[in-house]
C-alpha cells in the first residue's frame, strides 16, 4: 500500500519524507488555508515546493465547478511540475474534466467520493485516483471502510486501473484495516502514519536489551 501524506505543512512533509516510507502528498483548499497559504501565485509556489521536497504523486485540487475552468485550472497546475495530480471534484461536470485528462495522460484523483456509485463512475472516466472519504463517513455514523470493501469488489471484477486513494484518514487503525482491505494508497495526517511506530511491549523490550548490556558491559 502507497503511503501519502495529507497536509500542505512542508515541515511536516518533509519529516514523513525522511522517515523513508513517504509515496506522496494530497492537499485541498482547506489544507492549504490552514498554512495560511492564499493568493493565487503562492499557491501555485507552494505546490511546487511540495513537489520538490518529495519523491512522488501531488495532488493539486481545482476551484472551478465548470468543465472549461477545470479543464483550464488543471492543465496549469499539471504544468508547473511532473508530480503534480490534479484533484477534480466528484461532480458532473468533474467527471467530463476527468475524461478529458485521461485522453490528455495527465494524471487525476477524483475526490469527495461518498459512494461505490461515484466511484464506479470516476473509474469509467479514467480517474487515476478516486478518493473514498472514509472518516467523514464515520462522523456520520456510516462505515466507511464498508465503502472501501465495495469499490474494491467493483473495481477488481472489472480490473479497473484506478486505484483506490482511502481518504480522510484519521488513525492508525484505518491504516491497518484499508491496507487488510486492499485499498492501494492511504492518506492520512503524520500522526496516523508515526502511530503506526508505538507499541508498549517495544519500549520495554528495548529498555531490557538496553540495561542488560549495561549490566555486562
Ligand atoms: C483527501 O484528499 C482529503 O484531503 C482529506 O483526506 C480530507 O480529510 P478530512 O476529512 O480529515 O478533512
Amino acid at each position: 500500500m502507497k503511503f501519502f501524506i495529507d497536509t500542505a505543512n512542508l515541515d511536516q512533509i518533509k519529516e514523513a519524507q525522511a522517515l523513508g516510507i513517504l509515496d506522496g502528498v494530497t492537499t485541498n483548499p482547506s489544507l492549504m488555508a490552514k498554512e495560511g497559504i492564499t493568493g493565487q501565485d503562492n499557491i501555485l509556489k507552494h505546490y511546487v515546493a511540495i513537489c520538490e521536497a518529495v519523491d512522488g504523486d501531488v495532488s493539486a485540487e481545482v476551484i472551478s465547478v465548470d468543465f472549461e475552468g477545470m479543464v483550464k485550472e488543471g492543465e496549469a497546475l499539471a504544468a508547473l511540475h511532473p508530480q503534480i495530480v490534479v484533484k477534480i471534484p466528484m461532480i458532473k461536470e468533474g467527471v467530463k474534466a476527468l475524461k478529458y485528462f485521461s485522453s490528455k495522460g495527465i494524471k487525476t484523483n477524483c475526490t469527495l467520493i461518498f459512494s461505490a456509485g461515484q466511484a464506479l463512475l470516476a473509474a469509467k472516466a479514467g480517474a487515476t485516483y478516486v478518493s473514498p472519504f472514509i472518516g467523514r463517513l464515520d462522523d456520520v455514523s456510516t462505515d466507511g471502510l464498508n465503502l472501501i470493501q465495495e469499490i474494491r469488489l467493483i473495481y477488481d471484477n472489472y480490473a479497473f486501473d484506478t486505484e483506490i486513494l482511502a481518504a480522510s484518514v484519521r488513525h492508525t487503525m484505518h491504516i491497518i484495516d484499508c491496507a487488510k482491505i486492499g485499498a492501494d494508497v492511504m492518506t492520512g495526517p503524520l500522526s496516523a502514519i508515526t502511530g503506526l511506530l508505538n507499541h508498549p511491549l517495544t519500549d520495554i523490550g528495548l529498555a531490557k536489551f538496553l540495561a542488560d548490556h549495561k549490566k555486562g558491559n
